[in-house]
C-alpha cells in the first residue's frame, strides 16, 4: 500500500509535530507500507496566482517561462504526482489562526484541479476522479471547537473534510483531533497523551487493514 504523509508543521515543539513523530514511529516496522513524506515547509511551493495561469498560456504558445513560472509548474506537478500515487494520504496539521498553515493551503491549491481530482459532469455537478483514495486527518488545536457555536469558527478540519470528502468525493476514514490543551493547561498532559494513543490506534487499524 502506498502511503503519503503530508507533514504541515515546522515547529519542533508543536503538538501536531509530535503527532507526526508518533505516527512515523508507529509505522516504522510495518512491512506492507510504502511510505512517502511530503513536508510542505521543506518543499519549494510558490503561492498560487496569476503567474501559474501565465505559465499555462506560455506552455500553449511555446513562449519561454520565467524562473517563477517554472518553479510553480514543477511544484504543482510534484504535488500532483505524489498525491496520485498514494492509496492512503495522511495529513498532520495544526490549527493556526482558525485555519491551516498557508503552506498546506498551497498544497491543496496545487491538487484542486478540474480534470485531475474532479471534473464537471454534463449537468454541472462534480464527477469524482479519485473516489477510491483514502484520507486520514490528524490535527491539534489549543482551544475547544467541538461545541456547535465554536464548530463554525473552525476552518482547518472543516476545510480539509470539505475539500477531500465534499469536493473530491474521497473517503475520509479517520480523524484524530487533539483539542483544548492550551485552554485547559492543567489537563494538557492527559489530553495530549490520549490523543497520541489515538494516533497509534489509527496506525494499527491502517496496518491491519492492509495485511
Ligand atoms: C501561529 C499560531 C496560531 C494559533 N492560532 C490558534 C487559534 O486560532 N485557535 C486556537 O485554539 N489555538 C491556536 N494556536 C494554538 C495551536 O492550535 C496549538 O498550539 C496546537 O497544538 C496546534 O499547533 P502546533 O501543532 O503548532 O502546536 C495557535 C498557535 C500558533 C503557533
Amino acid at each position: 500500500m502506498n502511503l503519503l504523509v503530508v507533514k504541515a508543521n515546522n515547529r519542533p515543539e508543536g503538538v501536531s509535530s509530535k503527532m507526526y513523530e508518533t505516527f512515523m514511529e508507529s509505522i516504522k516496522d510495518a512491512k506492507n507500507l510504502n511510505v512517502t513524506v511530503y513536508d510542505v515547509f521543506e518543499e519549494d511551493m510558490p503561492y498560487f496566482g496569476q503567474e501559474l495561469f501565465d505559465a499555462f498560456g506560455k506552455l500553449q504558445s511555446g513562449e519561454g517561462l520565467s524562473e517563477l513560472e517554472q518553479r510553480l509548474l514543477a511544484a504543482k506537478q510534484k504535488a500532483k504526482d505524489v498525491f496520485a500515487a498514494a492509496d492512503v494520504v495522511v495529513f498532520v496539521f495544526p490549527l493556526w489562526n482558525l485555519t491551516v498553515p498557508a503552506k498546506l493551503h498551497t498544497f491543496i491549491d496545487y491538487i484542486d484541479e478540474a480534470g485531475y481530482t474532479f471534473k464537471y459532469g454534463p449537468d454541472g455537478s462534480p464527477v469524482y476522479l479519485m473516489p477510491e483514495k483514502r484520507i486520514i486527518l490528524m490535527n491539534a488545536r489549543g482551544g475547544y471547537y467541538s461545541s456547535p457555536e465554536m464548530q463554525k469558527m473552525e476552518h482547518a478540519v472543516n476545510y480539509m473534510r470539505s475539500i477531500f470528502a465534499g469536493m473530491f468525493g474521497m473517503q475520509v476514514t479517520d480523524e484524530v483531533v487533539i483539542e483544548g490543551h492550551n485552554a485547559s493547561p492543567d489537563k494538557a498532559d492527559e489530553i495530549i497523551g490520549n490523543g497520541m494513543r489515538k494516533v497509534t490506534e489509527t496506525v494499527e487499524k491502517l496496518v491491519y487493514q492492509y495485511v
